[in-house]
């Protein structure tokens, strides 16, 4: 016997969005981008792949997303115009942002730019729950010149403040802020330092991934979630201490803006963030366990990127900004699903209209039927004159308010006969009167 040709799946860690979940995707990008346009944010949409070197300058060669989590190829030249390059698949969106700033002199204008993106972003983690290698992000960028105020606390707060009602407006529940300065790059070159110091006699201790970090980029083994190490990085020196006046006094001034704004936060000493482009500012949202995500328990991340454009070629750039995993905020919103108002919960709205013609000679008019509905803006569906009034009765009964049976009968006397599912009640209307009848 042959052996049967197995089915192409989706790749590990990629997943197909389906009907009606796509519904609440749409729900929370439509909302995004109503929040957005309040706060004068405009959109960009930079391409999906871009030169490795951008995310090696950019996120940093030490970190995991570089240095282990990239999908990279070498792309031949296929002319003699074109060079042979290194490419990516941009594991996050904010050093395209930044590239298409410099890029496109966006800094001339004088004015803050503020961006927003969603999209695809990709990389090579182990899948889990709230954890793939093709993800969502929604994401915001302020950045400009330092005149344009892009280094101002206020603008920290006011992201901060967008977030904390994006959230709210979608319905989250319980979300928490934690945030800490990780100084300006002066600051953390010093930190580095006693960090290295205070690591040296106890590295051993720590696991493999840590004892490496501890040499290369000792900031990250403040991040280990291993229990084991937890004793070690509790007695490790606080970034809070290698700050400077202005760094000191900027946070300072970002956490009395978020009281003005009664937003909720808790500082957290220990919060650097897996990107070395961070300065000062730093951030996460993060939700209870139970709500939906596992461990993964990070809806989102951000922070200050002082010096980004620079390490880009740029001009000084000043900005902030965040990113919000997709995935990770439907994950919640269906975990929390009673905190939301029944209109949003309706992810599967019905249609107002099945067309139910009576024999295949009739599918014609239907269809044609169906086009002045939709023009006139009903939901319709159209059945199939084949099948059997019955079949047709319960087809509807699934999707649609009404069903509009269009027999003989009907289309000899301009009519259509009509059966609302809610009340059980059938009438013949003339066509004229029927869309109102529907509209019901
Ligand atoms: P990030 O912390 O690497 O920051 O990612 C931001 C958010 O993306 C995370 O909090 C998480 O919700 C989501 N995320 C990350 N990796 C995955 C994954 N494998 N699967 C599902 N969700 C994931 C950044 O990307 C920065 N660019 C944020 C930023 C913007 N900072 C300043 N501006």
């Amino acid at each position: 016997m042959a052996t049967p040709t197995p089915s192409v799946k989706a790749v590990r860690g990629t997943r197909d969005l389906l009907p009606p979940e796509t519904a609440l995707w749409a729900r929370i990008e439509q909302t995004a981008r109503d929040v957005f346009a309040r706060y004068g944010f405009g959109e960009i949409r930079t391409p999906i792949f871009e030169a490795t070197e951008l995310f090696a300058r950019g996120v940093g060669e030490e970190t995991d997303i570089v240095s282990k989590e990239m999908y990279t190829w070498e792309d031949r030249a296929r002319a003699q115009s074109e060079k042979a390059q290194s490419l990516t698949l941009r594991p996050e969106n904010t050093a395209g942002v930044v590239r298409a700033y410099i890029e496109h002199k966006l800094g001339e204008t004088g004015a803050p730019q503020k961006l927003f993106y969603i999209g695809p972003q990709f990389r090579r983690e182990r899948p889990q729950r709230g954890r793939y290698r093709q993800f969502w992000q929604i994401g915001c960028e302020v950045l400009g010149p330092q005149s344009s105020g892009s280094e101002s606390p206020v603008r920290d707060a006011e992201v901060l403040e967008m977030l904390a009602t994006l959230l709210d407006e979608l319905g989250v529940k319980n979300w928490k802020l934690e945030l800490n300065s990780v100084g300006s790059s002066e600051d953390r070159k010093r930190y580095n330092a006693a960090l290295r110091e205070a690591l040296a006699p106890v590295k051993h201790q720590l696991n493999e991934d840590n004892q490496r970090r501890a040499e290369t980029n000792p900031l990250r083994v403040l991040d280990s979630k291993d229990p084991a190490d937890q004793a070690i990085i509790a007695a490790l020196p606080k970034i809070a201490d290698y700050l400077d006046d202005d760094s000191r006094a900027h946070f300072a001034a970002v956490l009395a803006a978020l009281d003005a704004c009664s937003v909720p936060y808790t500082a957290n000493p220990r919060l650097v963030r897996g990107l070395d482009y961070y300065t000062r500012t730093t951030f996460e949202f993060t939700v209870p366990d139970g709500s939906g995500l596992g461990t993964q328990n990070a809806l989102l991340g951000g922070g200050r990127y002082d010096g980004l454009s620079e390490m880009l070629g740029g001009p000084k750039a000043p900005g902030i900004g965040f990113a919000i995993g997709e995935d990770r905020l439907v994950l919640t919103l269906q975990a929390q699903r009673e905190a939301l108002e029944p209109r949003t919960l309706n992810l599967e709205p019905k249609l107002d209209a099945y067309i139910a013609p009576i024999g295949a000679e009739r599918n014609a008019a239907a269809l044609a039927l169906a086009r002045e509905l939709r023009r006139a803006g009903l939901s319709v569906e159209v059945g199939d004159g084949t099948f059997r009034l019955k079949k047709s009765f319960e087809a509807a009964d699934r999707v649609a308010r009404h069903i509009v049976i269009l027999g003989e009968d009907e289309l000899a006397s301009n009519t259509a006969t009509v059966k609302t599912f809610a009340t059980g009640e059938q009438v013949k209307v003339d066509r004229t009167k029927l869309i109102d009848l529907l509209r019901t």
